[in-house]
């Protein structure tokens, strides 16, 4: 699938995670992607950091990382090892990190980034600290980037019954992320988990040549397997995050809804569920995001793997 848009200057915040090495790949090779910033989630930031700069290098790209909040504004620090596992990318015999982050700074990084470029989208797949930080610090820039495209929330939830890990990490991030005023594009969990790396998949990733290919087949081989043994309707992991960059990259992959969202952030049982209004009111709340309904997951999953082709030499 040739992408349907020009090149689009992005910055990927990432909290790698497997489905997030994948947004990487699908990033690296349909944007222009200006830089990537770290944030703690899947894994504690040192993790998330270490593991952004080794897919990094598996690409062989030139394009910095550079680190960001170690912890969500006001929630305590929760990680995702039961999935992920307590490396946030366990499965692979991952080669060692070319060296440290170009920065611990990935908030003035994304501020300084979007000030000098126009355009510039904002695609988080992991918790909105560091995107809810860079808005409150500079909020010039909320008028100034292209948009927000995030892998979060949806119709339910993974972390709890209503909250979506990325939210739920983060949800007062995700309020300032949600009420920020500019475009907003949703992949959650209701278009994801169309999204799956199922067995045939996989062994197509494994088929490919190149020590990116094995790698990106042992990371998924595990984060499916995480996912089918904890449930009994998927054929396989989710790949959450490149629906993220798809979504601006391939759009036409996607039906989509403009809807309001919102998110809780103060229930008890519902604190991190994003509040989706599909009320039919002739006057109803102003829709503030483009949430991304259904997926065309073959034609994705082809995506992904000429990806991983181009990079695997
Ligand atoms: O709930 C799925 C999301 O949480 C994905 O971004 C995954 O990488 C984890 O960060
Ligand atoms: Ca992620």
């Amino acid at each position: 699938m040739t992408p349907t848009t020009p090149r689009l200057p992005i910055i990927l915040d990432c909290d790698p995670g497997h489905d997030d090495a994948i947004a990487m790949v699908v990033a690296a090779r349909h944007t222009n992607l200006l830089g990537i910033t770290s944030v703690a989630g899947n894994a504690p930031l040192e993790s998330t950091t270490q593991n952004a700069i080794v897919v990094r290098d598996l690409l062989g790209i030139d394009v910095a990382v550079h680190a960001g909040a170690h912890r969500p504004l006001i929630a305590p620090p929760r990680h995702a090892g039961y999935v992920h596992g307590e490396s946030g990318l366990d499965g692979a015999d991952l080669p060692t990190p070319s060296g440290p982050p170009a920065s611990h700074d990935a908030i003035g990084f994304i501020i300084d980034t979007v000030r000098s470029n126009d355009g510039v989208w904002l695609v988080p797949t992991g918790p909105l600290t560091n995107i809810a930080l860079a808005l409150r610090s500079a909020p010039d820039i909320a008028g100034r980037i292209a948009g927000i495209s995030f892998m979060g929330g949806g119709l339910f939830g993974n972390s709890t019954a209503t909250a979506e890990f990325n939210i739920w990490a983060d949800p007062e991030a995700a309020a300032i992320v949600l009420s920020y005023g500019g475009p907003l594009v949703m992949s959650g969990l209701d278009l994801t988990h169309q999204f799956q790396a199922t067995r045939e998949r996989i062994d197509e990733v494994r088929g490919m040549p190149g020590r990116l290919a094995l790698v990106l087949a042992d990371l998924l081989e595990f984060f499916s397997g995480t996912y089918t043994s904890r449930h009994d309707d998927l054929r396989g992991a989710p790949v959450h995050d490149p629906c993220a960059v798809m979504a601006l990259t391939h759009p036409d992959l996607f039906t989509r809804s403009f809807s309001n969202v919102t998110v809780e952030t103060g229930g008890e049982i519902t604190r991190g569920m994003t509040v989706i209004d599909q009320r039919t009111l002739i006057e109803r709340p102003a829709p503030n995001c483009d949430r991304l309904t259904a997926v065309d997951a073959d034609a994705a999953w082809a995506v992904v793997t000429e990806a991983i082709a181009h990079f695997s030499h």
